[in-house]
């Protein structure tokens, strides 16, 4: 349904909302907690309280620790502060990890100076037949504090603010919700699984969240990207609840780079403003109109050029003939069956060096599998080409793998043992902790240091089987387990200096030609975007030796989503026999099939979402114009 509300704000772009864009979650954050900052220290000077609406999740948490060093290095006081979080799961106890009360007090209540009578956060334990009253004081306090001055938001992939699942009036208050299914798995990870994820909430409603005097809602990564764009430039719609902001006067949206991704702003620029026909910005724009016009793009007309805001290109480059031809070419020019170079060719127009012929290769895997699910292909194909190819496991990818599937090891090397009458005392201890472990072990409780190491040794023999089945020798294997994810937990270390120096030794050791990595940031948990920070560190602190100069870094995404095509600078064709030898390349990862610990939202396993992108990749080139493959490996090649 349609919600008719005015909007009130002067905008005449795409955008219904405000809107912020920073390269970084880090700097938006420090922006956004100075602005709070500043609105507590005017309360402070007005001798009065002020009143903040706190949200929850990952997306927040920078802020929070903003807070915290302000307060701790710059002295600000948060005893003037009065709280209200927006949600609480219900039920759930304040004591449980997983609660938001554990959370808030975990993230931020425990470290400044606010007095704990004046953080509110619905009661996750309150008896069903108590809940209506219990809301209605919820509301009740929020007013009697004078209302909210300033409003944080996160937004779920489903659009929803609070826990105001698609579906919430404008009109709802304070209540208790029933969960949506995106939500549940979203949190799924969180509490080891869906099954144990609470089924409803209380949540502010929508009217509470409108009647704040300021809100911003923040929002990073791809995985965003599509919720945004919803928001703030589709309809208010109820199914859409963060569209409601758009009726709010004084709301603000503050997102990374990657979450603004399919704003038109980013999407189709020059439909915003005046852009700079760059190559890369007419092929942006060519490959889009194609897309939208349903048309390869050899068939585009003047007409569609000038019906589509791009007569700006026709005055530039003449004809629609002529920029059709020149990006086609561009396009045909990204497809290569020599991902490493073809010897003794003419490499003017190809994305590799033909020299050297033969190229000291390095695979960046940020888990035991990302190599061959998303560039299983092109990793055949650079072996089978001769190459000498290494492939650096970046960290142990321990925390995913099922506890049953850890425990069936540990007893088959006690069964083993037993068989061959080996006595190992240290692998019975292991036995007896594991079981005593898992016997008691509670929803998202952290491993013990023997179950991760079990955990850790099941994915590194994976990735090893994969090495083997595409032809590389094991000393080409290099198991990096990078200090910085080996919390035991989903959260992660940031990278540090440990991290960098591993991977910087490795480099130098290897002195490769060609470096592929994951620039494939939409990971839910982060660790791909840890894990290239960390190369570009390593490579930054080496750039000026010899060797650095010959290195070209390529890009690789796939498991988690794909490239745009009008990025893409080399595509890798597969044959439907290259096609099936990798889907039984990604199969040597047994921990990570039927069913695994962080499935997220798409319950297709991972060779099917590699293969599935990678038809899709090739069904796009072809409906561009170009020839017809089964599938496709993309790469983005990063320039130092
Ligand atoms: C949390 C809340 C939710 C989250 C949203 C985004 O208090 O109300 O609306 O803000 O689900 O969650 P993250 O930040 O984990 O992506």
């Amino acid at each position: 349904m349609l919600i008719d509300i005015q909007i009130s704000h002067p905008f005449t772009s795409f955008e219904k909302i405000p809107v912020t864009i920073f390269e970084e979650a880090q700097e938006a954050c420090i922006k956004v907690a100075e602005e709070i900052a500043d609105l507590i220290r005017l309360k402070q000077q007005q001798g009065s309280n002020a009143v903040l609406g706190l949200s929850t999740g990952s997306t927040p948490k920078k802020i929070y620790a903003e807070f915290i060093r302000l307060h701790r290095q710059e002295g600000l006081s948060f005893k003037n502060v009065i709280c209200f979080n927006l949600d609480e799961y219900f039920p759930i106890s304040g004591e449980s990890i997983q609660s938001y009360k554990y959370f808030m007090k975990e993230n931020l209540f425990n470290h400044i100076d606010i007095e704990p009578k004046n953080y509110h956060i619905p009661d996750g334990q309150i008896g069903l037949e108590n809940i209506k009253q219990y809301c209605e004081e919820y509301e009740h306090k929020i007013q009697a504090a004078g209302g909210i001055d300033f409003q944080l938001l996160g937004i779920g992939r489903n659009g929803h603010i609070g826990f105001n699942e698609p579906g919430s009036h404008i009109s709802s208050s304070t209540r208790l919700i029933t969960l949506d299914r995106i939500t549940r798995s979203d949190a799924a990870v969180d509490f080891s699984g869906i099954a144990n994820v609470p089924r409803k909430a209380i949540t502010m409603g929508i009217n509470t969240i409108l009647s704040a005097k300021r809100i911003v809602l923040l929002a990073w990564g791809e995985r965003k990207a599509d919720i945004i764009k919803m928001a703030v430039e589709g309809p208010v719609i109820e199914f859409v609840p963060a569209s409601y902001l758009q009726a709010h006067p004084n709301t603000s949206l503050v997102v990374d780079d990657a979450a603004a991704g399919l704003l038109t702003r980013k999407k189709a620029p020059w439909l915003t403003e005046d852009v700079e026909w760059t190559k890369q910005m007419t092929k942006k724009a060519v490959i889009w109109l194609a897309i939208s016009c349903n048309k390869p793009i050899l068939k585009l007309t003047n007409n569609d050029y000038n019906e589509n805001g791009l007569s700006s290109l026709l005055v530039l480059h003449g004809t629609a003939y002529d920029i059709n031809i020149k990006v086609f070419n561009w396009l045909q020019h990204t497809i290569t069956g020599w991902p490493g170079g073809k010897p003794d060719a003419d490499h003017t127009n190809r994305p590799e060096r033909a020299e050297p012929a033969k190229k000291r290769i390095l695979i960046f895997s940020p888990h035991p599998d990302d190599d061959i699910i998303s560039m299983g292909g092109t990793f055949q194909r650079l072996t089978d080409q001769g190459h000498e190819v290494h492939v650096a496991y970046q960290t142990s990818g321990n925390i995913a793998v099922a506890d049953d599937e850890a425990f069936r090891f540990v007893e088959f090397v006690k069964d083993f043992n037993q068989q061959f009458q080996i006595n190992s005392p240290d692998a019975e201890k292991i036995f007896i902790d594991t079981d005593s472990f898992l016997q008691q072990k509670k929803s998202g409780e952290p491993d013990i240091q023997e179950l991760r190491f079990v955990k850790g040794l099941i994915r590194k023999g994976e990735a090893r089987n994969t090495c083997r089945f595409v032809g590389i020798p094991d000393e080409n294997i290099h198991y990096l387990n990078l200090p910085f994810y080996e919390t035991g937990t989903v959260e992660k270390k940031p990278i540090g200096e440990d991290d960098i120096k591993i991977i910087t030794s490795l480099v130098q050791q290897i002195k490769p030609h060609q470096i592929f990595a994951a620039g494939d940031l939409a990971d839910p948990h982060g660790t791909h975007k840890v894990c290239l920070d960390g190369i570009l560190a390593a490579l930054a602190n080496i750039k000026h030796l010899d060797f650095m100069k010959d290195c070209w870094l390529w890009l690789y995404k796939g498991a988690w989503a794909e490239w745009d095509i009008d990025a893409i600078e080399m595509a890798v064709p597969m044959s439907p026999e290259q096609v099936l030898r990798k889907r039984y390349g990604i199969f040597k990862h047994q921990s990570q099939k039927d069913g695994v610990v962080f499935q997220g939202t798409d319950n297709r396993e991972f060779w099917q979402r590699a293969e599935e992108r990678n038809r899709a990749t090739a069904e796009l080139y072809n409906k561009l114009g170009l020839a017809e493959y089964e599938a496709m490996e993309a790469f983005v090649r990063w320039r130092f």
